[in-house]
């Protein structure tokens, strides 16, 4: 089984380490550092924010070690989808395979929800006022009282930017992933900027208390604060295991996926923490409330630095896009292994004979994609997010466990260091940020589950290769 997934070739292998790398880091700095950094520190952990980032990020690096020892041994498109098919059985897989549609499309979704705040915000400086029924979602969210109209028709750059990029994608990876590399460096650059300009103008005063005390309500700051915000702001960490859903494209899977992985997750760690020390240093916590706080942190600063605000907003533009693309572009190889594997209708694994992309797959997920990026809003989409990949998460560093103890002598080119430590270590921290986030979140994401374990007994069941085949032997 597992070498039958090795092979199959279909897709064009043009991808490199510095491509995967940057496909990783491309996919992961966005609206989590550039929006929901700010609206964590205000409401859950204030100046702790950054420790907040320092824990989800270890958790990051003990899922991310065996990320890499799954994609080194089944370089196969799908990520985790594909690891759980390989070792822990078609039911677990098409379980994963759902939930990772949480953090891929719904996370996309996000993405281009942040995207369209920072292009709002960046055209009103240039006195270009978008009319607000048409640039925000219909619906606005309150983790206590849930949604509610706001009176907006439809956020229509989010529309935009969703649509251009299933272009893109369409079109064909090599120019994806070109189109890419450009704008990470761009988004690596901004963010450089603010942290190296804007560091001389923080007031230490801002980080007094650095856990400001709880306020009685579990999560609301103190140390329960700072693990919700961790939970949170995991979101800005998704992505890295996007790279491993390229394994197909990738000239040597074995050597570079290890490598795009661990490379891309330690660039971002270093990079968020650096951010949220600056931010929190520049302008009291409480004030970072808003959709644009970097551009809040940057007028904190002073009239000295009024030169770096449009940069930085057009840094964020181009960096959200990369970060829309990229999650789409996972959304799409989850979905054509799924279909590879018989789990999906088999539309969904059509190339196109020109462009050699799964273009009608492609299609679907940006009309998904399309709706929820139009009518809600960020927090609402980020928190599903976060608590779809921290199962996935879990699950991943679980079949690491697993697999070792199924399959001990089957080659790894990597290998995840001090088993059982890292992948238990691994489950552990993804299911305490899990416990610490809203009930609403944990109450959507069991309806989700149960709605793929109906769609999974009245389609998948039936029509699944191992069920119409028999099971190969392992
Ligand atoms: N990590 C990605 C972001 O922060 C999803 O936008």
């Amino acid at each position: 089984m597992l070498s039958d997934m090795a092979s199959g070739l279909q897709l064009r292998r043009v991808l490199g380490p510095m491509h995967l790398t940057l496909l990783g880091i491309g996919c992961v700095i966005g609206a989590g550092i550039f929006v929901l950094t700010g609206q964590a520190a205000a409401s859950y952990a204030g100046p702790a924010i950054s420790l907040s980032f320092v824990l989800s990020g270890t958790a990051c690096v003990f899922a991310g070690l065996c990320y890499a020892e799954f994609a080194s041994m089944i370089p196969a498109a799908g990520s985790a989808y594909t690891y759980a098919y390989a070792t822990l059985g078609e039911v677990c897989a098409w379980i994963i395979g759902w939930d990772l549609i949480l953090e891929y499309l719904f996370g996309a979704s996000a993405v281009a929800v942040g995207w369209s705040a920072y292009v709002v915000s960046f055209l009103r400086d240039f006195g270009v006022a978008l009319p607000a029924s048409l640039a925000s979602a219909p619906l606005a969210y309150d983790p206590a009282t849930g949604l509610h109209a706001t009176g907006g028709i439809l956020n229509l750059p989010a529309v935009f930017i969703v649509a251009l990029m299933i272009g893109l994608l369409v079109i064909g990876i090599r120019e994806s992933a070109n189109f890419n590399n450009v704008i990470v460096v761009v988004k690596v650059a901004v963010i450089l900027l603010f942290v190296g300009c804007c560091a001389r103008f923080v007031q230490t005063s801002n980080w007094t208390p650095f856990i400001p005390p709880n306020t009685g309500v579990f999560g609301q700051f103190g140390w329960s604060g700072l693990l919700r915000g961790s939970a949170v702001v995991f979101f800005a960490y998704i992505g890295f295991d996007a790279v491993s859903t390229a394994a197909q494209e990738s000239r040597n899977p074995q050597r570079d996926m290890p490598i795009g992985i661990l490379a891309s997750l330690t660039v971002c760690i270093v990079l968020y923490v650096a951010v949220s020390l600056v931010l929190t240093g520049l302008v009291p916590y409480t004030k970072l409330g808003v959709p644009d706080p970097i551009a809040v942190g940057i007028d904190a600063a002073g009239p000295a630095l009024r030169w770096l605000r449009p940069l930085v907003k057009a840094g964020a533009i181009a960096g959200l896009s990369s970060v829309v693309m990229v999650l789409l572009m996972g959304q799409t190889r989850i979905f054509y292994s799924m279909s590879k594997d018989g789990l999906l209708p088999p539309v969904f694994a059509r190339v196109h004979p020109r462009f050699q992309t799964p273009y009608v797959t492609t299609l679907l997920t940006g009309a998904v994609a399309v709706v929820i990026a139009g009518l809600f809003p960020i927090g609402f989409i980020s928190e599903l997010v976060s608590i779809g990949a921290l199962l996935a998460f879990t699950m991943v560093s679980a079949g690491v466990l697993v697999l070792r103890h199924t399959r001990p002598d089957y080659p790894r080119p990597f290998r995840t260091p001090w088993v059982p430590v890292v992948p238990v270590l691994g489950v552990l921290l993804a299911l305490v940020q899990m416990a610490a986030l809203p009930r609403g979140t944990w109450i959507r994401l069991v309806v989700w589950m149960a709605l793929g374990l109906i769609i999974y007994g009245t389609y998948g069941h039936r029509q699944s290769r191992l069920e119409r085949h028999g099971r190969p032997d392992a």
